[in-house]
């Protein structure tokens, strides 16, 4: 047990700051062994602070504090200690200098100031900036920054902050300075440096009033190659912001840089976006089309977040959803106007149904607002950012698109350089729309996901349909009762001919279902026979839907329901029916109908590939696990599995003429259209050579030799890696790591699809990765791709039932909290979900935790976790 109790911080404590910080100037010494930092902040006593605080607190950790003086005089009585540095009876309004001595060189919790490869960069969201130097760390303080640089000239040629450059020059010793400027007042989570021999790629954007904006990205040289796809996503974005949002950029220059080692995706410090190569890097050779969707999305989130988080801020951590769900709605908006929306959105709500619903259901469910946080670096969680975004889609459905495009507005002119809350946000919606969404307020209070209880019925007499909804939401820690949500659901009715009705006198086939109370009925009337009713379409709302649908309904509405998420959603209905009734003996063979609804996939060439590629795919075992009390892992792994078998057993002729008829011999191009085949004819090859089908392996092995592209030859090796043909598996992989060896993006796929796949032998072959050359235990993206995704995907490996998967991951967990807390506690997170599971595996995912949790030296990252868990 650690030695004291981390002490939680409750949004109901929230004090505006006692002093305020208008200026800081800020001075970078950098050196191999250490660097000093000088820092001068201009500070006044806040006039709007709620009650005189005499002594001014500053936050600081891991520093060593080397000079303080007040207004030019020394600072003798002091009181430092861990967290914080106290002076006492200041006066109203001082300069305070400030000299710390720092080791980025050893920093390997890759918060603050660090080195990665040879370059010096800062990750300060959400409080590394207090390991920088001492200062009122927290959002609602917002300051205008100088930053001036000084390193060696040769080993660090490239000297960044945020803002404009405002003078540069030579100094002693081969060293030279570089000091920057941001006009911009912004709260020191945004503050960011970067030092390091980088090349620059340029290009420009000229905004909507005419403004030439210089776009620059800096990477280490070998990677050189690799921009043109994060620049180009990034000017459809400026573009997109405009046309949208109506939000044009507001400084000279806009910078992104690609750091190697990064505890999390991306980051958007003014005018200086710091990103994870993973998630930046590009080129067809070395990166799959699911790469390139993922760098364009993260580079407009990055971007986007310029207005909705940087010009607007957060006044407090707990408001995290306000720039970061409304940026991630803003970039799924953006996603689905550059590509297909329906695929984009099938995509996203499956992400969010198996994880974030899973997150909900278990012990550290908390609101889209928290209330309370020990370490706040776990609240990065996939409730803040997903059903945040899902929130604020809510809110554009209700009003309309005009509606609340006149509330963005009016959003982003009150609260422009300010730091505000998710309650603002709201307030601004209803003022521009005239609308109450004061019950509506609850999503952002309450945690769980809400069920609907639908039931119908049908008086053929009189032609009246009644829909009756009831709605209802489980308890979560700290919350056992719940107040009905506001919930709009979206739906539309279908005739036996798949024709919709009209839903009203005008004759609207669609309508919006506004759910307020525990229990609605709705009648629909003149109704000539029983309708199919087409429920929560595009989904509408974060919740979880309960409707007793016939299979031949579903197969109704795969092939007729107007909207194409619903079309997919029935599918995947369909096949979990199958599945489930097989895994609870009802069923001993797969329903002829799916294997027909696949075929028709196939052979109908009128429909969108990308869709087919989604609809193809059966419903995760993460997903199948997420819908069962008491999951059996391994018989929900295999039951799955022998649908899969079945079906493609079925469909072998059909899948060879897919992956046939979807090859292109044209050069590379990230278009709708090529991903879409690409993605098809992958999945065709995938499912071929899953049932050890001779010409899919041929098919494979040619295609993982010629490959032109990532995409293709990463499609070829998964397909080998996860089917019985070992001989070309191995051989796959070796040659794959020969050629790729020195691209660390290459290798991490190389690590993920090994330790993803069910068919490599578990943990065994996980064990011998660790022990991989390239595997490095300081680097974020190769302990994600090898423990993480272990822990993540290859589920029957991970609960094994002997409980080895368990222990493994907790020897890793305790190994890494030493070194990085946020990685970590991170990496805890499937065991956070043991209550889900089978007695059995149940008790030793329990046992792994009161493990971790008897550790003496235990980062409040990892005790909050783990503590939580056990509660
Ligand atoms: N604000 C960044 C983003 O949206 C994430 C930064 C997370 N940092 C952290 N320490 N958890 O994308
Ligand atoms: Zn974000």
């Amino acid at each position: 047990m650690r030695a004291s109790q981390p002490q939680s911080i409750y949004l109901k404590d929230y004090r505006k700051p006692p002093f305020l910080i208008d200026h800081v100037d800020l001075r970078f010494e950098l050196f191999e062994e250490q660097t000093r930092v000088h820092s001068r902040l201009q500070v006044r006593r806040n006039p709007e602070a709620d009650g005189a605080e005499r002594d001014l607190v500053l936050h600081g950790e891991d520093l060593e504090l080397e000079t303080l003086t007040l207004d030019g005089r020394p600072v003798e009585d002091a009181v430092v200690d861990s967290e914080s540095l106290r002076i006492s009876n200041v006066p109203d309004q001082f300069n305070l200098d400030v000299v710390t001595c720092i080791r980025p060189q050893e920093n390997t919790r890759l918060e603050g100031l660090y080195k990665s490869s040879g370059m010096f960069c800062t990750q300060c969201e959400a409080e590394g900036f207090r390991r920088i130097t001492y200062f009122l760390d927290r959002p609602d303080v917002m300051a205008c920054y100088r930053t001036r640089i000084e390193a060696d000239s040769e080993q660090y040629p490239v000297l960044l902050a945020n803002g404009n450059p405002v003078d540069h020059g030579e100094m002693e010793g081969g060293r030279h300075q570089v000091t920057w400027e941001d006009p911009f007042p912004k709260p020191s989570y945004l503050f960011a440096m970067v030092a390091g021999d980088l090349v620059e790629k340029r290009d420009e954007f000229t905004t909507g009033s005419g403004r030439v904006v210089d776009l620059r990205m800096y990477v280490e040289p070998r990677n050189s190659d690799k921009c043109e796809h994060a620049l180009a996503s990034l000017k459809k974005a400026m573009q997109w912001d405009e046309e949208v949002y109506g939000r044009e950029y507001d400084l000279d220059i806009f910078m992104i840089v690609a750091v190697d080692d990064f505890n999390m995706g991306a980051m958007e410090n003014k005018g200086l976006n710091i990103f994870n190569s993973s998630c930046v890097l590009a080129s067809p050779e070395t990166a799959t089309d699911a790469a390139y969707e993922r760098i364009e999305s993260i580079v407009a989130h990055e971007y986007f977040h310029n207005w909705s988080g940087n010009r607007v801020t957060c006044r407090d951590w707990f408001q995290l959803s306000l720039k970061e769900g409304f940026t991630v709605f803003r970039d799924n908006q953006f996603s689905a106007d550059m590509g297909s929306p329906t695929v984009q959105r099938i995509d996203h709500v499956n992400m969010l149904r198996t994880a974030q619903f899973a997150e909900d259901d278990g012990p550290m469910a908390h609101p889209v607002r928290p209330e309370s946080y020990i370490e706040i670096g776990n609240f990065y969680t996939l409730t803040v950012y997903e059903k945040g975004a899902e929130v604020v889609r809510m809110i554009h459905t209700l009003l309309g698109p005009d509606m609340f495009r006149e509330g963005s507005d009016l959003y982003f002119a009150r609260f422009d350089g300010r730091a505000v809350t998710t309650d603002d946000f709201v307030a601004t919606m209803e003022e521009a729309s005239g609308r109450d969404l004061g019950q509506f307020r609850r999503w952002y209070e309450q945690a769980g996901t809400p069920v609907l209880h639908v039931s119908d019925h049908f008086d053929a007499e009189k032609g009246v349909y009644t829909l009756s909804i009831e709605q209802s939401c489980p308890a979560t820690p700290r919350q056992p009762h719940k107040a009905p949500f506001h919930i709009p659901l979206r739906m539309g009715l279908l005739d036996s001919t798949g024709e919709p009705l009209p839903l009203d006198d005008i004759g609207n086939t669609e309508q919006v279902l506004e759910l307020t109370e525990s229990r609605h009925s709705y009648r629909f009337k003149d109704l000539k026979e029983r309708p199919v009713p087409s429920l929560l379409r595009n989904f509408s709302a974060p919740v979880k839907l309960d409707y007793a649908w016939s299979r031949d309904q579903l197969m109704f509405l795969v092939s007729h329901d107007p909207d194409g998420f619903n079309r997919w959603d029935a599918g995947q209905k369909l096949a979990i029916d199958v599945i489930q009734s097989m895994l609870e003996g009802n069923d001993t063979e797969v329903d002829e109908r799916l294997i027909e609804a696949y075929r028709n996939l196939l052979t109908d060439t009128s429909l969108d590939r990308a869709m087919v590629a989604r609809m193809l795919a059966l419903p995760g075992t993460a997903y199948l696990i997420e819908l069962t009390r008491d999951a059996d892992v391994q018989a929900i792994h295999e039951t799955r599995q022998r649908v899969q078998t079945t079906v493609a057993n079925a469909l072998r002729e059909e899948l060879l003429a897919v992956h046939m008829r979807n090859q292109s011999s044209e050069p590379y191009a990230f278009s709708a259209e090529r991903v879409a085949a690409r993605s098809l004819a992958n999945s065709a090859l995938s499912l071929l050579t899953l049932i050890g089908d001779e010409a899919g392996k041929d098919l494979a092995v040619e295609q993982f030799r010629d490959a032109p592209n990532m995409t293709n030859r990463f499609g070829a090796l998964s397909a080998l890696v996860n089917s019985p043909f070992e001989k070309e598996r191995d051989r796959a992989l070796e040659q794959f790591y020969v050629d790729w060896q020195d691209d660390p993006q290459v290798v991490e796929q190389w690590f993920a699809v090994q330790s993803g796949s069910p068919w490599m032998g578990g943990l065994k072959r996980v064990r011998e990765l660790l022990e991989h050359p390239a595997f490095d235990w300081k680097n974020p993206n190769k302990i994600r791709t090898v423990i993480g995704v272990f822990a993540a995907r290859n589920l029957v490996h991970f609960h094994e039932p002997d409980g080895s998967g368990y222990r493994f991951l907790g020897e890793q967990i305790q190994r890494l909290d030493a070194s990085n807390p946020q990685i970590a506690a991170g990496l805890a997170q499937p065991l956070t979900r043991w209550r889900r599971y089978a007695p059995r595996l149940r008790e030793s995912m329990k046992s792994v935790l009161e493990e971790l949790l008897a550790e003496p030296q235990l980062s409040k990252d990892l005790f909050e976790v783990v503590s939580k868990s056990l509660q």
